[in-house]
Parts: structure tokens; C-alpha cells; sequence
């Protein structure tokens, strides 16, 4: 099991869901209000385009205002969306329901990946559960893939992105995050940085760190992962060479040079010496059926 810092705040899903209620809409405008968003949105989406297939049953776990949702069910998967927040779920209803959508989901409901109670055992072909909704799960995170693990079927995929340690570092620079420098020592477990573990947990809340979360860098996540029984096939960064926050208005400005940028973060987001310079990491994983290895 990871080592937890001494002062390492638990997961209290209470905060988390005020957290996202409160973050509202803007949650929905993180992936489309600047280039880097948009880019962001791009580099995930192509992994649920490569997986799912149509008439697949799809959970859309942490689904918040429903932008991937609505792209599963494009898709032609039967969806499910869950979330820890009553105002993200009214959020993802009124964005399937502007994109004429609402109708075809087969169910909204209320609930948290540490306990999809409601949902049997390998309910799902593909899990889907994007922006570092297992990141604020903190120490509970084993739990929670624990719970993604077994709402999907044996063969089927679970595909995650989580907060990564070295990426969200790189965002110091662009966010001039003084107050996080002068305390970073507070923050964050060098000791479980360095060491074999890989994995670390911040300590409180930051300007940064929003809410006390669970940092992979790629070894831990790949690592968190395999043991818990699941064959990784892929993995990326988003987004590996512009990090959110920089200004980067020349660029954003020129449609060419936007798109320029969007076509080499789609390439570099593989590369495996870049996997943990993007804010988050992303994971396409199968879960092995028992016998098959
Ligand atoms: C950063 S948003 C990502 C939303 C969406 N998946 C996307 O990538 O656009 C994280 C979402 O996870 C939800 N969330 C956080 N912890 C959760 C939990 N334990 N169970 C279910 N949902 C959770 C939040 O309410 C929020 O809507």
C-alpha cells in the first residue's frame, strides 16, 4: 500500500461535491475556453473513439456536465453518467438535453466511484472515467478502481485520467505560484516522490492543489494499476507541451498555429519521455478475464 503523509488530509466527499457544485459551468468551459482546453478535450476524446463501439454499455463515471457523454452516445453507446454532484448531473442533463441528447442516456444518477453501490457486478463494456475524478478520491483511490474494476465486464476496458505530480508542478511557472513555492514542502511527500512508490498525496489545500488529491506520476499509475489486475495498453499525457495557464495569444490568435499545436500535442502526448509533463495522465486498460494470461 502507498505511504500516506502524516498530515494528509482524507477523503471527504462532502467537500468534493461543494467543490463541483460551486465550480459549476466552469467545469464545462475548462475544455473549451482556450486553446489548451480544447486541445485537452481532443487528446481524450481520441481514446473513446478508438474503444467504444456502438450499442456498447458505457459508464461515464465522474461524467461532470456530460461533454464526454455526449460524445459516447455519438458514439452510439448506451451511456450511464454519474457524479458525486447534484449541480454537475443538472449541468450534464441541460448540455444532453441542448445537444438533443438527453433522451437517449440510460440513466443520470447521483453516486461515488468508491461505492457504485446501485451498479451489479461487470454491468459495462468500456468505463470511462476522465479529469481526475479518482485523483480526489485521496487515499481511497484503491477503493474507487476497486469499484470502476468491477462494474465492468472481464475483457472490457476502463479508461481513466488522473492528476499528474510533475505535470501539475510544471503549472508553478504559468500560474507565477509564489505562496505554492514558498510552502511546497508542506504540500507535497518529496520522500514518496523520490522513492520506488511514485504516488503522493498532497496535505491540504492550495491555490494549486484545490482540494487534497492523490498525485501519480506515469511509473505509479502504471504500477497502481497493474496490481490491481489490469493489462495497460496505452498510456498519454495532456497535454504534454503547453501546460494550461500560459499565455500563449499569439498562437491562439492565428487558426494555423492553433491547429498546428493541436496536431503536435496529438503526436507527443505518446511519447513516452513526455508522459508526465501534462497535467494529466491519461490510461486505456483492460480487465483481464481470469485464466486468459
Ligand atoms: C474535473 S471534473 C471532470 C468531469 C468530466 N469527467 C470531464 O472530464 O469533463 C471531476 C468530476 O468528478 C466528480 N467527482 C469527484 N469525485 C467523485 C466521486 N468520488 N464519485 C463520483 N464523482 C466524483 C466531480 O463532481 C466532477 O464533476
Amino acid at each position: 500500500m502507498p505511504r500516506k503523509n502524516g498530515s494528509q488530509m482524507i477523503y471527504d466527499p462532502a467537500s468534493v461535491r461543494q467543490y463541483f457544485d460551486e465550480f459549476s459551468e466552469r467545469e464545462w468551459d475548462r475544455l473549451s475556453d482556450s486553446t489548451q482546453g480544447r486541445i485537452k478535450y481532443r487528446i481524450h476524446r481520441q481514446f473513446l473513439e478508438k474503444v467504444v463501439r456502438p450499442e456498447m454499455h458505457v459508464l461515464d463515471a465522474g461524467c461532470g456536465p456530460g461533454r464526454f457523454a455526449i460524445d459516447l452516445i455519438k458514439l452510439g453507446a448506451n451511456v450511464t453518467l454519474v457524479d458525486l454532484s447534484s449541480v454537475q448531473l443538472e449541468l450534464a442533463r441541460s448540455h444532453l438535453s441542448k445537444a438533443n441528447l438527453l433522451q437517449e442516456a440510460t440513466a443520470i444518477q447521483q453516486g461515488d466511484i468508491t461505492r457504485l453501490d446501485t451498479i451489479d457486478d461487470s454491468t459495462f463494456d468500456v468505463t470511462i472515467c476522465y479529469g481526475s475524478t479518482i485523483s480526489y478520491t485521496c487515499q481511497e483511490f484503491p477503493r474507487a478502481l476497486e469499484e470502476l474494476m468491477r462494474v465492468t465486464r472481464p475483457d472490457g476496458h476502463i479508461i481513466a485520467s488522473v492528476t499528474s505530480l510533475f505535470g501539475t508542478l510544471r503549472l508553478v511557472g504559468p500560474l507565477d505560484a509564489r505562496d505554492f513555492i514558498r510552502s511546497a514542502d508542506c504540500h507535497l511527500d518529496w520522500k514518496a516522490v523520490l522513492s520506488g512508490e511514485q504516488i503522493v498525496y498532497t496535505k491540504s489545500g492550495s491555490p494549486e492543489f484545490h482540494q487534497p488529491m492523490v498525485l501519480f506520476t506515469s511509473v505509479g499509475f502504471l504500477s497502481v494499476l497493474e496490481d490491481a489486475g489490469l493489462t495497460v495498453i496505452e498510456m498519454a499525457s495532456s497535454n504534454p507541451i503547453v501546460p494550461s495557464f500560459t499565455a500563449i495569444s499569439s498562437i491562439a490568435e492565428s487558426v494555423g498555429a492553433s491547429a498546428e499545436l493541436e496536431r503536435l500535442e496529438l503526436t507527443a502526448c505518446k511519447a513516452p519521455g513526455l508522459l508526465d509533463a501534462g497535467e494529466h495522465l491519461i490510461a486505456v486498460a483492460k480487465k483481464t478475464s481470469v485464466g486468459s494470461e
